[in-house]
């Protein structure tokens, strides 16, 4: 998930200072979470500020600032890390800030992430290597629902560490308590959440009080300050004891006697020598030399950005993973994946989505939610659809095989991100859980009848031709009459229409965007299935969506896909209105009607372009004709 980092407002960029590399022993990452008024911008501000990493001329802005914003307050720390106009203005803070601060015994990266509900995406981004999470509550509201949200979150993540920070002890007057009873609640929940360690801590983020001094006002708490204990705690680095993982990034060819291999190491380790297979080709050879920049060294770590060279000339390309050939990852196109939906549309099963998983990007697809997580009580139940910050495990397939281990062994080959094709945006983050290998042991049989065999045969080529448009635009009618001419013609056809093979093979299926979606999943590949035997198919399905009615062409081979818009405005088609469909739907008696409650997406380039009720049927029929004699799926055949 690298890639996605948003880094906003770094009030120190000490980010060269403190690399990254897991041979960096001393750097403890961690993340805070907490609600927005929770105090955690106070705390990170606190901290850094202890730290003495504030400089006097960021001191003398701070004090102009809180005379700005929060007039009749003492010098407020959280504005030393809400560093964006906006979010001071708003009293929140938006997206990940990473910061950096150190004490004599350790570096610390923290990622501050905002607390409101609808930003558990930002969570997502920011816990990705985090080793710690520290959630913040407050002393006087306890635990809310937002905190076992962010504990299983952060148990999900993978994270196996928690302080769980009890702020504004000063305000319910250091009552110990009113802690202890915070501190058990939190261990009865946490309990099914397999967290390593779990600490409780009084503090008081604005006044200091056992963030980095001993507060003399807990004399009842005799465990470390905040900070001793983030000092002091032992985290195993789990990428530096997985197996060796380097998936390439760029493969570099200055001149012709140096091929080079870029990435950053994953896990483990490597060194010059070792013997290494190229996932997926499984092909094996030794690595020559390690480069970082100029410099060449023996051994390289994870963490570490390097340039290598192979021993034999091997096919290797961008999104290959180099790796031990014992300690292999997984190779194939279906897993299983907890997934956090982060996408302002619900999740489409179904839909082709891209997946990038650590250099690799490909088309993938949900074809399954098992079901869904509720993040408070951890419950499972039943889906057909995730919303925005919802939880699943869901199965996934890809249109290739690709490597990836389970995210338990591996956080960078075990997690991808899903991204809408049309708008771009990160819809989900996935975590893998295993591999299915349903389809692993079924190859593809060859067949001897080949398409040319067909053509010839039938005297035309195969070809696809999808009629979308409004209900009641005329699709049905003049696919109808189209397949009466080419029937005519001698030219061998099959028509799907919406209402029939709803009425069978779609049975089960409804009209929702989800149902739409797997509607026409499913045609596209009974379409395909009829191409290969060499037939001319004829779809008429509403098919609103731009993304499945692209998901079909790309099914089949270039050039076979015919769209045909048939374009009616929408008052004309209420005003036939054949079925009485659209009266009911005004009436509000029938729910997701193309048009009235659910959208319709015009193709944008349509090969043939039909002005609904400009001439009969058979008419407009013939325009889709010629069109087909123009491209040579009819006619003379060569
Ligand atoms: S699609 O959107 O999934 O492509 P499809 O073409 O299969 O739709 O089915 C549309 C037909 O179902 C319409 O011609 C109409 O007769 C019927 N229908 C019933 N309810 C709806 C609805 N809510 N929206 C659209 N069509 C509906």
């Amino acid at each position: 998930m690298g890639e996605g980092f948003y880094v906003a407002g770094t009030l120190l960029d000490m980010n060269r200072q403190f690399g990254a590399s897991s041979e960096q022993r001393d750097l403890l990452r961690f993340l805070t979470c907490g609600s927005v008024d929770d105090g955690k911008s106070t705390l990170i501000g606190r901290l850094l500020f202890e730290q003495k990493l504030v400089l006097d001329d960021q001191m003398a802005a701070l004090a102009r600032d809180t005379r700005k914003y929060r007039p009749d307050d003492e010098i407020d720390y959280a504005l030393l890390v809400d560093g964006l106009e906006a979010e001071r203005e708003q009293g929140i803070t938006i997206d990940v800030a990473y910061r950096y601060f150190a004490t004599p015994k350790r570096s610390f990266m923290v990622a501050d992430t905002p607390g409101h509900e609808q930003y558990t995406r930002n969570m997502v981004t920011g816990a990705s290597n985090a080793e710690l999470a520290v959630l913040l509550v407050d002393a006087r509201k306890g635990l809310t629902a937002q905190t076992c949200r962010h504990a299983n979150v952060v148990s999900l993540l993978g994270i196996r560490h928690v302080v769980l920070a009890v702020n504004k002890i000063d305000l319910v007057d250091f009552n110990e308590k009113g802690f202890a009873a915070i501190r058990d609640r939190f261990s009865a929940l946490a309990e099914p959440l397999n967290f390593k360690s779990i600490v409780a801590v009084p503090i008081s983020a604005r006044h200091g009080d056992n963030v980095s001094t001993r507060s003399e006002r807990t004399p009842w708490y005799n465990g470390p300050t905040l900070l001793a204990f983030l000092e002091n705690i032992e985290v195993s680095d789990e990428r530096a004891a997985a197996a060796f993982r380097m998936p390439v990034q760029a493969v570099s060819r200055p001149h012709a006697n140096f091929r080079g291999y870029s990435g950053t190491i994953a896990s483990g380790k490597l060194r010059r020598g070792d013997e290494v297979a190229i996932a997926p080709s499984l092909r094996t050879t030794r690595i020559e030399r390690i480069l970082v920049g100029a410099d060449e060294l023996d051994e390289a770590f994870a963490g570490d950005a390097v340039t290598v060279t192979l021993r034999d000339e091997v096919d290797v390309s961008r999104g290959d993973v180099l790796a031990p050939p014992r300690g292999l990852p997984h190779i194939g196109a279906q897993f299983t994946a907890h997934l956090i939906w982060m996408g302002e549309e619900h999740l489409l099963p179904g839909r082709a989505y891209v997946l990038k998983l650590a250099t690799r990007s490909i088309g993938a697809s949900v074809t399954e939610i098992k079901y869904r997580i509720d993040v408070e009580t951890l419950a499972h139940t039943a889906a057909r659809t995730l919303e925005m910050n919802e939880i699943g495990l869901c199965n996934i397939a890809v249109s290739q095989p690709i490597v990836f281990d389970p995210y338990s062994e591996n956080h960078t080959t075990g997690a991808f991100i899903l991204i809408d094709r049309t708008s771009n945006a990160t819809v989900a983050a996935g975590m893998i859980l295993h591999g299915l290998n349903r389809a692993e042991t079924v190859r593809p049989q060859a067949l001897s009848v080949t398409k040319t065999e067909r053509i010839r045969l039938k005297g035309h080529s195969p070809a696809l031709v999808w009629f979308t448009g409004l209900s009641g635009a005329g699709k049905s009618t003049i696919a109808n009459a189209l397949e009466a001419r080419l029937n005519a013609m001698g030219v061998h056809t099959l028509l799907l229409d919406g209402d029939n093979v709803r009425g069978r093979l779609n049975k089960d299926l409804g009209f929702t965007d989800v149902d739409r979606v797997e509607n026409i999943r499913r045609v596209g590949e009974v379409a395909r299935l009829m191409l290969d035997g060499g037939l001319i198919v004829l779809c008429a399905f509403i098919s609103p969506f731009t993304a499945e009615r692209r998901m079909v062409r790309e099914m089949v081979d270039e050039g076979e896909f015919l769209e045909v818009f048939v374009d009616a405005p929408l008052e004309l088609c209420i005003a036939r209105d054949p079925k009485g469909l659209y009266r009911r739907a005004l009436a509000g008696e029938i729910r997701n009607f193309t048009g009235i409650d659910q959208i319709y997406e015009p193709p944008a380039a349509p090969e043939v372009v039909l002005q609904s009720g400009s001439g009969t049927p058979g008419e407009l029929a013939d325009f889709v004709i010629a069109e087909l004699e123009r491209r040579g799926i009819i006619g003379p055949q060569p």
